[in-house]
């Protein structure tokens, strides 16, 4: 420690570094014999502890102190007072300037030593204070930092995530679009036979209708035989069914595509608008059918629920996630083409419910309470990301002021249930 003796007087500054160094105190000594020297000092050098005479020449230690309080100077040292002075009004101006201490003259050896003792401990404890909120503050910021790239990572997770459930689907569309589009080309192809056999018939017969040689015996006879010949018969019937199935096979892409229209839709995320549940639940049935049908038989018991103001793009998301977990469960359990998907909707007092279970594995009781954590996931790496529960508990609890919650039963299957408000007042009420 470094410290400064403030004293115009001699004597008093020999006393003060002879009772220093008889404690064998840990520091180094300067001395000033005026306030000027005394305030230039403390400015150029670094002090730790000054020792201010208060009735001194040129500056008083008063004006000492006043000086340093309007410097600004930021790492004033700890000043204690050397007084003769028994004047409270005095010692209280100086304490109101910023001293911390007293001593008084003469000096009294043990009072002396135990005050200058308890000022280094407390300049020790500034010190180490000091540096804890700095380190504080530097691992601060190095939090802030880690929190915000890993708002960052998540964020990217996240879009990732919603990449890979489209990418998954797209394929399953894909494949639903073409089953459809396949018999509407084959029933194409069938039509255009039919269409040729009928114009080869008709300007058959349109050629003989004028034909003098034949008898219209004869020709009822030729019509006949061709219209066998042509199988019109079989045509006649055929064809209207052939309209009506290409027909419901077109109604069908257009639903599917529409589903997928209302799907992509996801992204503006803060439209909210009164929604159907059950509407919503039949395109998501549309959406992930490729992804059950070989699984789980869909059982839906759907009840009319009142409307409900939400996000369509993020509810159907959080459907799609759950319907596509169960069958995840279903299919890697053993229960082959039994698998069940139980989707139900039912409507309470100021909630739609719907229920999704399943007959799958299950979920461990030990797990039970991780499956909404971000990244949990027990498939195996590169197959699940671990995010379709967090991101379903976000939208419908954070988002929508609803509920989320589960109940399985290990080796037997689960049940999700999503409590939706008709209202978001209602529910924060
Ligand atoms: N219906 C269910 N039956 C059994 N376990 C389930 C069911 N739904 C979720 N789980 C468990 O919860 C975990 C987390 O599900 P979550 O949807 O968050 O992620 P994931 O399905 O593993 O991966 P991702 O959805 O990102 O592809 C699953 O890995 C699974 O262990
Ligand atoms: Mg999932």
């Amino acid at each position: 420690m470094k410290i400064l003796i403030v004293e115009d007087s001699k004597i008093n500054q020999y006393i003060a570094r002879d009772t220093l160094l008889k404690y064998e105190i840990d520091c180094e000594i300067d001395y000033a014999t005026d306030g000027e020297v005394a305030l230039q000092h403390i400015y150029d050098k670094s002090v730790d502890l000054v020792l201010l005479d208060i009735i001194m020449p040129k500056l008083t230690g008063l004006q000492v102190l006043e000086h340093l309080r309007s410097s600004k100077k930021s790492d004033i040292p700890k000043i204690i007072m050397l007084t003769t002075i028994s004047d409270s009004t005095t010692l209280k101006a100086c304490f109101d300037l910023g001293a911390s201490d007293y001593i008084k003259k003469p000096f009294e050896e043990m009072d002396f030593i135990s005050r200058i003792n308890s000022t280094f401990r407390e300049i020790e404890n500034e010190r180490k204070l000091k540096q804890n909120a700095q380190l504080l503050e530097s691992q601060n910021a190095k939090l802030i930092q880690v929190n915000e790239s890993l708002q960052e990572a998540q964020y990217h997770l996240v879009q990732k995530e919603k990449l890979v459930a489209i990418g998954e689907l797209a394929a399953g569309i894909a494949h639903e679009i073409n089953n459809p589009l396949a018999f509407v080309i084959s029933n194409f192809t069938n039509i255009r036979q039919y269409v040729d056999s009928f114009e080869h018939f008709t300007k058959t017969i349109m050629n003989k209708v004028d034909d003098p040689a034949l008898t219209f015996d004869e020709f009822k006879i030729l019509a006949s035989n061709l219209w066998e010949k042509s199988d019109m018969t079989f045509i006649f019937e055929d064809f209207p069914e052939l309209i009506t199935d290409s027909q419901k096979g077109l109604d069908r892409v257009a639903k599917i595509v529409n589903s997928m229209r209302n799907f992509a839709r996801l992204s503006d995320e803060n439209y909210f608008e009164y929604v159907d549940i059950n509407e919503l639940l039949e395109e998501v049935f549309i959406v992930v059918n490729n992804e059950v049908k070989y699984i789980a038989t869909l059982e839906k018991n759907l009840s009319q629920c009142p409307p409900i103001y939400c996000n369509k793009g993020q509810i159907e998301q959080v459907f799609v996630n759950l319907i596509i977990n169960a069958a995840h469960a279903i299919k890697g359990h053993t229960y082959a083409g039994s698998g069940v998907i139980r989707v139900e909707t039912i409507p309470e007092k100021d909630y739609c419910i719907i229920m999704i279970c399943d007959n799958g594995s299950g979920i461990d009781s030990d797990n039970l309470n991780k499956i909404f954590d971000p990244f949990f996931t027990t498939k195996p790496v590169g197959q699940g990301t671990g995010l379709g529960l967090s991101i379903s508990h976000n939208i419908i609890v954070d988002k929508h002021q609803g509920k989320i919650s589960v109940e399985s039963q290990f080796g037997e299957g689960t049940c999700f249930k999503i409590s939706l408000p008709y209202s978001h007042e209602v529910s924060t009420s």
